[in-house]
């Protein structure tokens, strides 16, 4: 009797860990979205605040009675900021919680390399906020709500060039990321474009924090300001960095400068320095502005433009689930492949053949250690 209680309970263990036994996942009652994000580390802010956005459209989905009959449970695995804890998140998010389809991740190479693993199981995954081209042409299961670095570059080239009447800019960019790279790439093709010059192209690599060689060398050059297109922490620190080093040049970026901690760690060296976003609080829609007062109301502050895409991109994939009347991955991924004018706070969402949207954007001035909404620009 005792063995045989024994071995039974050593097949049960087996049984759970292998996934088989495990009667709380996967619930045929319940449809589960799988989130992979940066929730700790260096580009944590990231993660949280897209989650906080993700479970807000999701609990009000649920409380006005779920999807096809069904109430949808999130579940988060963090990623740390790291492309190979992304592609383990994918793939135990898939395996053993039974995900129906995925969102994240914010940064374009965590996105790359879960991409890559959602693409080949055939799980539909929506980014929210990953701007580099190439991900979502890892394949047909990959879809995006937010703009495309292309466009992102063009906005600031021409920001600077035709409102700031600068002639020339030095680059200093992330080497180790593939969103920075490409942006850097971007930018640079359009402002020469427009007339203006690369003065000088630096680098740096995600997780340094000595800037001092980069800034003396362009501190050198005859630029007129520094184009940054880097994460909030390095960017902040760059700043820092540059008014040490007594450079009074102004700092131009993008949406990775989207963090409340840019201005903890930058401060007021800050002031002056513009960059492109998604979405500002401050010049919203009426669908917008309800968003920002339920998300202040929630979290005591105002969500930042990675918000924003996260409660659009969970409602665009709720949106779909609902018009695919199943969850299998080839309906769901017809579905969002056939999103149209769907209403989101970040604005319209009508997705093209190469599952990406056509949006707007928004230039931010930082003044007073705020960003404040200064412009418009339509693609
Ligand atoms: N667009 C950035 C990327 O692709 C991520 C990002 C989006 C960061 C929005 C901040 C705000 O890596």
């Amino acid at each position: 009797m005792r063995t045989n209680r024994r071995s039974w309970l050593a097949i049960a263990a087996l049984l759970a860990l292998s996934g088989v036994s495990s009667c709380k996942k996967g619930k045929s009652d319940e449809i589960v979205i799988g989130h992979y994000a940066s929730m700790s580390g260096n580009t944590a802010h990231y993660g949280q605040d897209t989650d906080k956005a993700i479970r807000m459209a999701v609990d009000e989905v649920n409380a006005g009675g779920g999807v096809l009959g069904k109430q949808v449970k999130v579940v988060t695995l963090d990623t740390r900021g790291d492309s190979a804890e992304a592609a383990n998140a994918v793939t135990r998010l898939i395996d053993v919680e039974k995900s129906v389809a995925l969102l994240g991740e914010v940064a374009s190479s965590l996105s790359l390399s879960g991409g890559r693993v959602a693409q080949r199981r055939k799980v539909p995954m929506v980014t929210p906020s990953s701007t580099n081209p190439k991900v979502t042409e890892v394949g047909d299961h990959i879809f995006r709500v937010c703009f495309l670095d292309p466009f992102q570059g063009k906005v600031m080239a021409k920001f600077a060039r035709e409102n700031l009447k600068l002639e020339r800019v030095a680059i200093l960019k992330d080497v180790k990321n593939d969103y920075s790279i490409g942006l850097a790439e971007a930018f640079k093709g359009s402002f020469s474009a427009l007339g203006g010059k690369i003065v000088m192209e630096q680098s740096y690599g995600q997780g340094d924090t000595d800037f001092s060689a980069q800034v003396t060398a362009i501190k050198n050059s005859d630029a007129q300001a520094i184009f940054v297109p880097g994460y909030y922490a390095e960017v902040g620190a760059i700043a820092r960095t540059a008014q040490r080093l007594d450079v009074k040049l102004p700092l131009l970026g993008g949406d990775g400068w989207d963090a409340p901690d840019l201005f903890k760690i930058g401060g007021d060296a800050l002031n002056g320095s513009y960059y492109s976003n998604h979405f500002a609080p401050d010049a919203a829609t009426p669908k917008a502005k309800k968003f920002v007062a339920d998300f202040k109301a929630k979290h005591g502050a105002e969500p930042t433009g990675l918000g924003a895409l996260g409660y659009d991109a969970a409602a665009v994939l709720l949106d779909a689930i609902k018009r695919a009347g199943k969850t299998d991955g080839d309906a769901l991924r017809d579905a969002l492949a056939a999103t149209k004018d769907f209403e989101g706070v970040t604005g319209s969402i009508t997705i093209d053949s190469a599952r990406n949207p056509e949006k707007s954007a928004v230039v931010l001035e930082i003044k007073d250690g705020r960003a404040k909404y200064a412009a418009t620009v339509n693609p």
